[in-house]
């Protein structure tokens, strides 16, 4: 049986989710920029990370934050404009990318619809490279990963039965996803693993069925199982409405 690997945080509600995570990234970010100068984050899509951001650009957060020592990527996008309702990047300046002093120069928005998807991906890869710090295989290291959680076992775009789950060799893929039927363009799995922290962030009891499943099934049934950080920490941050399904031994 597979179980749900890494720390688990469980909060009473998506608020206090919301401030655990901030001050997680208030550690992490203060940590970065004590050892390598700045803070390298990819933040998650979604609506979940909307209050996460909301808690952020606000005190005590929006001055603890060392905001030009941040640069911000995004773990998977649509393949939208920039400023169309669905994307991430819009949502991200919406929520926080506009309410903190953060440089334009550090924001790197993973979709421009003057290329298609794979020109996209092509040219994110080429993005991380010249900016992440890569390790010694080459592989861009993020000091935090943010991901969210799909109905469906999903994570960032890894979405089950497509081809990204077995994309082994580029840092960045477009993949086209039926049941959407759209394309989306995402970090790959060994990415998201070569990160030195995960945060996983799921909220709601709509996800409490999905979180059971993915707790008891065995390993490789949903895209989220993948999520397995090769020297990095992996951390789950749950409110008890999603954690309310998890097995005894889980929480
Ligand atoms: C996206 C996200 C995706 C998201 C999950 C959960 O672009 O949609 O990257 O992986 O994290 O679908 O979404 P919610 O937070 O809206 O439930």
């Amino acid at each position: 049986m597979a179980s749900i690997k890494g720390h688990i945080h469980i909060l009473q509600g998506a608020d206090e989710l919301s401030r655990a995570l901030a001050d997680y990234w208030l550690r992490l970010c203060r940590e970065a920029v004590q050892q390598r100068g700045r803070f390298m984050v990819a933040l998650s899509g979604g609506s979940t990370p909307r209050l996460l951001h909301e808690v952020l650009a606000q005190a005590p957060y929006r001055d603890a934050v060392e905001w030009e020592k941040v640069w911000v990527f995004f773990g998977d996008e649509r393949s939208v404009p920039q400023d169309h309702p669905q994307s991430n990047y819009h949502m991200a300046v919406e929520t926080l990318l506009s309410q903190v002093p953060i440089p334009a120069t550090q924001v790197f928005p993973m979709f421009a619809p003057a290329l298609d998807a794979p020109q996209n991906a092509q040219h994110y890869a080429a993005q991380l490279a010249e900016h992440v710090p890569l390790d010694a295989e080459g592989w861009p290291v993020f000091d935090l990963i943010l991901l969210g959680m799909g109905d469906d076992g999903h994570t960032a775009s890894l979405f089950p039965g497509t081809s990204i789950l077995q994309e082994a060799e580029k840092s960045v893929a477009a993949v086209y996803v039926d049941k959407l039927v759209t394309w989306r363009v995402s970090l790959t799995y060994p990415v998201l693993n070569h990160a030195r922290h995960i945060a996983v962030m799921v909220a709601g009891a709509g996800k409490a069925e999905t979180l059971r499943q993915v707790a008891q099934s065995a390993a490789g049934s949903f895209p989220i199982q993948g999520i397995a950080p090769v020297a990095g920490e992996l951390h789950w941050f749950l409110d008890r409405a999603a954690a309310a399904r998890l097995p005894q031994g889980e929480t």
